[in-house]
């Protein structure tokens, strides 16, 4: 595997893939890998012959307070999980080749009705953080394919609208949440947890799996669902931001006859943020 920090050396090794007519398959990240994104590339296998894989903290999807100058950087160990994972091509710019002109001038993209509900609602700004970066790296690398993982559930749904409503002609896979054996899904922001704080978090998988049996028995009550998440991760100590049940194609609130249905929950435990969803499928 190759490291690169310009957009000019992606270009030059990708272009000439793509000349020999090979498939280009993209895993953007923020780094500090872990299995959940080794089982990206692992998904990203099946698409391509060609595997590039991005590592960019992106300073434009966090707010003034949250973690960015925190947020864990393992540089190294990364490189070693994408040449074990078989990744071709590993990108690690600084700020300043993304953003030449500083994050806050830079040209933004928001998808209207999807960056500023949920986590666009308690993380302003995060939403088209996430989508222009990202439009940004699908420039840079110009691939067939991208995958994302979708514990992200909200930032999938995005990424799948801009790329429809800006013609991009890349194609989105979404790669199943990886967990641990108690239900928590893997997350860079888990290792902020205390360990009696890990021992409580598996409760968000637990809620929303409790509300997904709801949903699949046919239950339409969607505010009784959401309350009753809200305050079953209430009672258990954590600070929840929402727990809501919505459509899954576009995050719109379901009614009785909706099929596809997502439970979405965020809530704060100690310093950690954490995200979590289930899809149930209505027959
Ligand atoms: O999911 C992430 O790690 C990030 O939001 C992404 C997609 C790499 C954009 O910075």
């Amino acid at each position: 595997m190759e490291t690169v920090t310009t957009i000019r050396a992606v270009r030059e090794r990708v272009r000439a893939w793509r000349t020999g007519g090979q498939r280009v398959v993209f895993v953007p990240t923020m780094g500090n890998l872990h299995a959940g994104h080794v089982s990206l590339i692992e998904a990203a296998r099946r698409h391509g012959e060609r595997f590039v894989a991005s590592i960019f903290v992106n300073p434009m999807q966090f707010g003034p307070n949250e973690d960015f100058a925190h947020y864990p950087r393992t540089p190294r160990e990364d490189e070693r999980m994408l040449a074990a994972a078989g990744c071709d091509l590993m990108f690690m710019p600084d700020v300043a080749e993304i953003y030449p002109h500083g994050a806050e001038r830079a040209t933004r993209v928001e998808v209207p009705g999807l960056s500023r509900i949920l986590e666009g609602e308690f993380r302003p700004g995060h939403m088209e953080g996430v989508s222009t970066v990202v439009a940004k790296l699908f420039h840079i690398v110009e691939p067939d394919v991208a995958v994302f993982g979708e514990k992200d559930f909200q930032q999938l749904t995005v990424i799948r609208r801009m790329v429809a409503e800006l013609c991009m002609r890349v194609e989105i896979v979404g790669a199943p949440t990886l967990r641990d054996t108690d239900g928590l899904a893997l997350s860079s922001r888990n290792q902020y947890l205390t360990p009696a704080e890990r021992k409580l978090a598996p409760v968000i998988h637990a809620t929303l799996e409790a509300a997904a049996r709801r949903l699949r028995a046919g239950d339409a009550q969607f505010a009784s669902i959401e309350r009753e998440g809200f305050e079953k991760l209430e009672n258990a100590g954590l600070r929840p931001d929402y727990f809501s049940v919505r459509r899954s194609d576009d995050l719109g609130s379901p009614t009785a006859e909706t099929r596809a249905l997502v439970a979405l929950a965020a809530a704060r435990l100690g310093r950690a943020r954490l995200i979590d969803n289930v899809q149930v499928a209505r027959p």
